[in-house]
């Protein structure tokens, strides 16, 4: 048995701990370097609890500094994202460069001690760094390197970006809504909710929307079926990976190769391969699905959808979606949207990954998402009161029936069972280790 306090969900005295213990000492995803090509271009995002700007500085670094005016608090940059060298504040006009230096203060020296120094005003900074293009930063001065953060989480993160080559960007600007529910209820989803489909997302089914790609003649109808792999990191970080196998025979070692690619063009699967190492291409080859975890609140997923999301004519078209779960209070959740396409294809590929995307997997989609919020917000309703209050949540599914899995190419432990709270125990775990942690 894995069972789990509800009071987790609801109460934001939980909540406030998580900020200052689950929060405030991780690394959190934050944007992309390809949202800010030039200097000067800022994004306004929330890194824990704070509004924090993050901005390319006139030297091209990026710069994550609090958006909050060193004088009496005031948010200092209102615009969700712009260009711009200078931040000034409404209040009393105090300005910041835009790496977070406080450059300008009217009646400085008419008005000020002669010992008032500019530099000890300067916006608090978090540590920022990018991998591969993903902007992250924390609080935390004493946090490990961010690829140590990461751990063997990094190896399935460069294996899904060198799929395609490597070279990726975000596509149109991301989408953001706010949920009813606890932050943890979507991410704990996105880390290996297998189990849901046929029940949550059973209109889809239905509709042929997923999974069309397994009816579909190439890869011979009804002859083949998806198998789950879980991977859990002791970081918390999750990979959810669904390969197509034959039912017949469903082995890890039988090379499906086209599943990987479906949904991008047929011409560019050489040049795809030629650029994975041997390994990647066997994690990579006839992997459909693969979702999971950055812990805390980053969520991932790739997919391909069909025409049932756009016009009749439109051919199977893959999305690499990446999303962060903001918590806004104990019950509600910001989610951001960002989709991420290859540099190399075509304006058309791009605008309609995008579109299958944003028609699935964000507020305004059509399926998938819209099923999962519906049951979200039934959580948030139907667990705060007196009883539903003692009553543990249950995160027993698969405990002790995966299996390992022989041969197979990424790090850490994968185990194969497609229904399976693997995952899901994982995140908790990690969770539970900073919550328990004793104070300092
Ligand atoms: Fe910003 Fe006074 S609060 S200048
Ligand atoms: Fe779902």
């Amino acid at each position: 048995m894995y069972r789990l306090d509800r009071r987790a969900f609801f109460d934001e005295d939980v909540l406030k701990e998580e900020m200052r213990r689950v929060f405030r000492p991780s690394w959190q995803l934050l944007g992309f370097e390809s949202e800010l090509p030039d200097a000067g271009d800022y994004a306004v995002r929330r890194l824990g609890d704070d509004g924090v700007i993050v901005a390319r500085d006139e030297e091209g670094r990026i710069s994550v500094m609090l958006n909050s005016c060193s004088h009496r608090g005031t948010q200092l940059c209102r615009a969700t994202f712009g260009n711009s060298a200078h931040f000034r504040c409404s209040y009393h006009g105090w300005t910041y460069a835009n790496d977070g230096r406080l450059v300008g203060v009217p009646s400085l020296r008419s008005n000020y001690p002669q010992d008032f120094r500019k530099e000890a005003y300067d916006l608090p900074r978090a540590r920022a760094t990018a991998y591969r293009g993903f902007i992250f930063a924390t609080w935390n001065e004493q946090a490990p390197p961010l690829e140590e953060y990461l751990g063997d989480f990094r190896w399935y993160l460069d294996a899904m970006l060198d799929l395609t080559g490597g070279d990726w960007e975000v596509y149109g600007p991301p989408q953001r809504s706010v949920v009813k529910g606890n932050w943890k209820i979507s991410t704990d989803n996105f880390a290996g909710d297998g189990y849901h489909m046929q029940t949550t997302h059973q209109a889809a089914f239905e509709q042929g929307i997923y999974g069309s790609s397994l009816a579909d003649g190439t890869l011979g109808k009804g002859e083949l079926d998806l198998m789950g792999i879980n991977i859990s990191t002791p970081q918390g970080h999750a990979v959810r990976a669904g390969y197509v196998v034959e039912k017949a025979n469903p082995t890890f070692e039988r090379d499906l190769t086209q599943a990987a690619y479906l949904g991008y063009p047929p011409e560019e699967w050489p040049r795809f391969t030629a650029a994975q190492t041997e390994e990647q291409v066997r994690f990579n080859s006839h992997c459909e699905v693969v979702h999971g975890t950055v812990f805390p609140n980053a969520a991932f997923l790739s997919v391909s959808h069909d025409r049932a999301v756009g016009r009749d004519t439109d051919p199977l078209t893959k999305y690499f979606v990446w999303r962060v779960h903001t918590p806004i209070d104990a019950r509600h959740t910001e989610c951001t949207y960002w989709t991420l396409v290859p540099r190399s294809m075509s304006e058309e590929w791009k605008r309609r990954s995008y579109a299958f995307q944003a028609r699935s997997q964000s507020a305004g989609g059509i399926l998938f998402e819209m099923d999962d919020f519906e049951n979200f917000a039934r959580i948030d309703a139907a667990i705060g009161g007196s009883v539903a209050d003692d009553a543990p949540t249950d995160l027993s599914l698969g405990m002790g029936l995966g299996t390992p899995v022989p041969g197979f190419p990424g790090p850490g432990r994968a185990e194969h069972l497609t229904l399976s709270e693997h995952n899901q125990r994982g995140f908790y775990r990690r969770w539970a280790e900073l919550m328990e942690a004793p104070r300092d």
